[in-house]
């Protein structure tokens, strides 16, 4: 379960987040939605402890964020697949070394990363694509490689910003399915997102930002 109390964000004397409160359970699929610059980014960044709230409090799975350390950070961050909205890949390593990276580092054996990373790239449609280089990729196709990392070590949290933001349609929908599976496993997923077609199609709760401020519940 995830849950904010109160919870503000300055950059500077910008209020980019302003008394959010809400709450998710375990296995629930929240959109967070408002026009761009709302805040939905920096709410996620929030969560995943990538931007500090000024005050407040942030509590996931019972336990305040607030006030891990950084070196507990990496370690709270392995329960949760994040699809950033600039997708943050590794333009030195291959689509297949994208998704196995994180892997390797905690330590999973090659045999067992070499079946989910094939599992994840089929997911996600880009079996053949797995030796290029990110930036051979077009824009919807670096979203799925991200989207597959995230997916990868099936996450007790999903992030997801603006996750479809660069997919055609039939696309956006095989991917919005794959959050709602890894939703009905007991995920709990958090997507922003400002396309109404998606949030039409694929109802859930749905927090509406405006200016940093929870407007529609
Ligand atoms: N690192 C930063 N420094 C200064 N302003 C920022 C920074 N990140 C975001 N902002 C500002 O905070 C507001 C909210 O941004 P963001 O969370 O990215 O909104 P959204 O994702 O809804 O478009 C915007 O006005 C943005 O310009
Ligand atoms: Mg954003």
């Amino acid at each position: 379960m995830i849950q904010l109390y109160h919870v503000h964000k300055n950059y500077g004397n910008y209020q980019a987040l302003v008394d959010v409160s809400l709450k998710v359970e375990k296995g629930e699929f929240l959109y967070i939605t408002g026009p761009s610059g709302a805040g939905k980014t920096t709410l996620l960044n929030i969560v995943f402890c990538g931007v500090k709230a000024d005050h407040g409090q942030i509590l996931v799975g019972g336990k305040n964020i607030l006030k891990l350390n950084d070196s507990d950070i990496p370690y709270y961050r392995r329960e949760i697949g994040v699809v950033f909205q600039d997708f943050k890949l590794l333009p030195r390593k291959t689509v297949y070394e994208n998704i196995a990276f994180a892997q390797r580092v905690i330590g999973v054996s090659s045999k067992e990363i070499k079946r989910k990373v094939w599992a994840a790239l089929k997911m996600v449609g880009l079996s053949h694509k797995k030796d290029l280089l990110p930036p051979r990729l077009s824009g919807g196709e670096q979203q799925r490689v991200s989207i597959a990392r995230a997916l990868i070590n099936e996450p007790s949290i999903i992030l997801a910003d603006e996750p479809t933001g660069n997919l055609d349609y039939d696309i956006s929908m095989e991917i919005m399915k794959l959050f709602e599976d890894a939703s009905a496993k007991g995920a709990t997923v958090i997507v922003a997102t400002h396309n109404r077609e998606i949030l039409k199609t694929f109802p859930h709760k749905v927090v509406k930002l405006n200016r940093g401020k929870v407007v529609e519940e």
